[in-house]
């Protein structure tokens, strides 16, 4: 069964689209088509928030919120939602909670932020841990830049209205929205266009095998946290788009003792408490990941298969001994994932495969793991030097290795000559760690860019291991790390 129309919720109704151009972003529909101008375009690039928006979606039985920044998502991508923006939030009676806080707060001088500030603090009043923390508030906000009131005041409104438990017209209505947004849930595929310009979500992965197969030149896009920016910034003219977010057998999310599991599409957000589980250092560089927008769309099989030599996951990834899998037509195949990324943006993928998922070995008693992200800002900002370490010890001594890092060469690369150099090498005796600083100059020879000079990121690079191992051997982080300290994180699992 197949439908050429998207079906979304919006206020109260359902909405049918049929005939949109696949290019077309969310926030476009919604100035130009919609005429909701509450939505603003700032940098066009999911980095300002002045675009942020809600879409609701039921999770085992609950409708959860979640902010995205409509500038960057495809309108084909909230099929299945509930699109909420910043003019359904006031009824003609009174504000909604979190805007009557800003008010109290001063939390606008321009205005400009302020409509995709109230979307964050919208869905972190829906959700948040109560009473929510600073440290929750902030990250809620990471997304969102504001360039004249300054953020306390903006900072006081989250904490004011999240101090207690949600209690607005959406939780009051949440029952009705929860079996609309299920009447209008179906395993149809969607065409919409024809087969010279379309934009399609197929619904199971057998359509999907089909349809890529017949369109190889299709472009894929998962959360379009990338995919978008080709079409904000690059003006691209993708005439043929297949959106994987209906597939629900790339959706799969499994943990147990041995692995982590993880389907193409899960999302940054959903992927968080498992990686987080793994290693805190993990969960600390997927706190740090984009912002809490981009951590809702962004998914970890995009992050993977985009083959940036600056993304996140995958150094990390790496030296936890993951293996990828692709799959093409019928036919399956896995790999270490470090052998997907041959070139600069080239992958090992062939026309019509498409990558269905992770499998990440959790770690055992005899391994240590550390992941640093370096980054010119905190939140919210790419790598300049991402490295990975996980040691096998056999009591002091280290017995094997694997370290990979990003940003140090064209694709995320391990680092094989360090690691032999190190084994043998004992915790004890930093004098046997220099053999691997040594052979990490052969491992490496990074480019200068805007983000770094290449010294300086072979300097961050032989720090980074230097720092793994004295935390290490030290089993202490408070004198190597000014945020993200292992022993805070650990502590609040
Ligand atoms: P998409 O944009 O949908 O796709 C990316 C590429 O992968 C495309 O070429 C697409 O065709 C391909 N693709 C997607 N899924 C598949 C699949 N299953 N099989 C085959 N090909 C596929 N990245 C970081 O690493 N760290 C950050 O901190 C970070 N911050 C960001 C901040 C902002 C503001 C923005 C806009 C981006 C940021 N990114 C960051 C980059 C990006 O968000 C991530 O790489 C994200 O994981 C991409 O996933 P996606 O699902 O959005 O990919
Ligand atoms: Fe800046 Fe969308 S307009 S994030
Ligand atoms: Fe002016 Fe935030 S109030 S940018």
């Amino acid at each position: 069964m197949r439908r050429d129309a998207i079906r979304f919720l919006r206020r109260g109704r359902q909405v049918e689209l049929k005939g949109f151009d696949p290019r077309t972003t969310l926030l476009d529909y919604l100035r130009l088509q919609e005429r909701s101008t509450g939505t603003k375009e700032g940098c066009a690039e999911g980095d300002c928030g002045a675009c942020t928006v809600a879409l609701g979606r039921v999770r085992d039985g609950k409708l959860v919120y979640e902010p995205v920044n409509a500038c960057i998502l495809l309108l084909g991508q909230i099929d299945g939602a509930e699109l909420v923006t910043v003019e359904d939030l006031a009824s003609d009676e009174a504000l909604h909670p979190v805007q009557a806080a800003m008010v109290k707060n001063h939390g606008s001088q321009c205005g400009f932020c302020t409509p995709g500030i109230v979307m964050s603090l919208f869905t972190l009043y829906q959700h948040g841990q109560r009473p929510v923390s600073r440290e929750s508030a902030n990250d809620a906000l990471a997304g969102n830049l504001c360039r004249c009131t300054g953020y306390r005041p903006i900072l006081d409104a989250a904490l004011e209205v999240c101090a207690e438990g949600p209690a607005d017209s959406f939780v009051a209505t949440q029952k009705e929205r929860v079996a609309q947004l299920s009447a209008i849930a179906d395993d149809e595929d969607i065409f919409v266009g024809d087969e010279h310009r379309f934009f399609a979500a197929p619904a199971s992965e057998a359509s999907l095998a089909v349809l890529y197969a017949r369109h190889p030149d299709a472009t894929l896009v998962a959360g379009s946290t990338d995919v978008g920016l080709w079409i904000t910034k690059a003006m691209a003219d993708l005439q043929n788009v297949i959106w994987l977010g209906r597939v629900v057998d790339l959706d799969r999310l499994t943990v147990d003792a041995e692995r982590v599991s993880i389907g193409a599409t899960v999302t940054h957000a959903r992927a968080f408490s498992a990686l987080a589980n793994i290693d805190p250092d993990l969960g600390e560089v997927m706190r740090r990941f984009g912002s809490a927008q981009v951590r809702a769309s962004g998914t970890v099989g995009g992050n993977i298969a985009n083959g940036s030599p600056i993304g996140d996951l995958p150094p990390a990834l790496i030296a936890l001994g993951a293996t990828l899998e692709l799959r093409k037509g019928d036919t399956t195949r896995t790999l270490p994932l470090e052998d997907f990324f041959i070139a600069y943006r080239r992958q090992d993928r062939t026309e019509g495969e498409f990558v269905r998922g992770v499998s990440i070995p959790t770690l055992k008693l005899d391994e240590a793991f550390r992941a640093y992200k370096v980054s010119k800002r905190l939140d919210e900002d790419i790598s300049a030097v991402m490295g990975a370490f996980k040691f096998t010890l056999d009591g002091r001594t280290i017995v094997d290795a694997r370290i990979a890092f990003g940003g140090m060469a064209g694709i995320p690369k391990r680092a094989t000559l360090t690691e032999k150099a190190l084994i043998g090498a004992s915790l004890d005796a930093a004098s046997s760690w220099e053999a691997g600083f040594a052979a990490m100059a052969q491992d490496y020879q990074p480019m200068d860019d805007h983000r770094a000079s290449a010294a300086y990121r072979s300097t961050v690079a032989r720090n980074l291991l230097l720092k793994a191992l004295s935390e290490i051997a030290h089993g202490r982080t408070d004198a190597t790390r000014l945020v993200g300290q292992r022993e805070t994180l650990q502590a609040a699992e």
